[in-house]
């Protein structure tokens, strides 16, 4: 792996509506991605809590925050840190390149 991390695929910008997340495969890890205006966040998709995906969830625009849909715990899509119980530990981050209309996660 390079120092600046690999690159994923992750689609079109116009494959997301500005407002929602999907769930992305980046090699073996699976990724959040929340587009919010124009701006794209990439988060572990999976719960800290229980393996519930997050990007089943919803998404507050305002707050930048990612609610999981099984017991409520809002996750930062800045950090990835839980902000509420019941789950206690952050979830990875991962940088997003847009470069024209793709958009890639970068992990590493
Ligand atoms: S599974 Fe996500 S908060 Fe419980």
């Amino acid at each position: 792996m390079s120092a600046q991390g690999e690159r994923y695929d992750a689609g079109l910008v116009s494959d997301f509506e500005p407002g929602t997340v999907r769930r992305v495969k980046a090699g073996d890890r699976v990724v959040a991605v929340a587009r919010i205006d124009d701006d794209f966040y990439a988060i572990g998709d999976v719960c800290s809590h229980e393996n519930v995906s997050l990007s089943e969830g919803e998404l507050d625009a305002d707050e930048c925050t990612l609610e999981c849909a099984k017991h409520g715990s809002l996750f930062s899509l800045e950090t990835g840190d839980a902000l509420t119980l019941p789950a206690l530990k952050a979830v990875p981050v991962y940088k997003v390149d847009r470069v024209d209309d793709s958009v890639w996660v970068v992990v590493g």
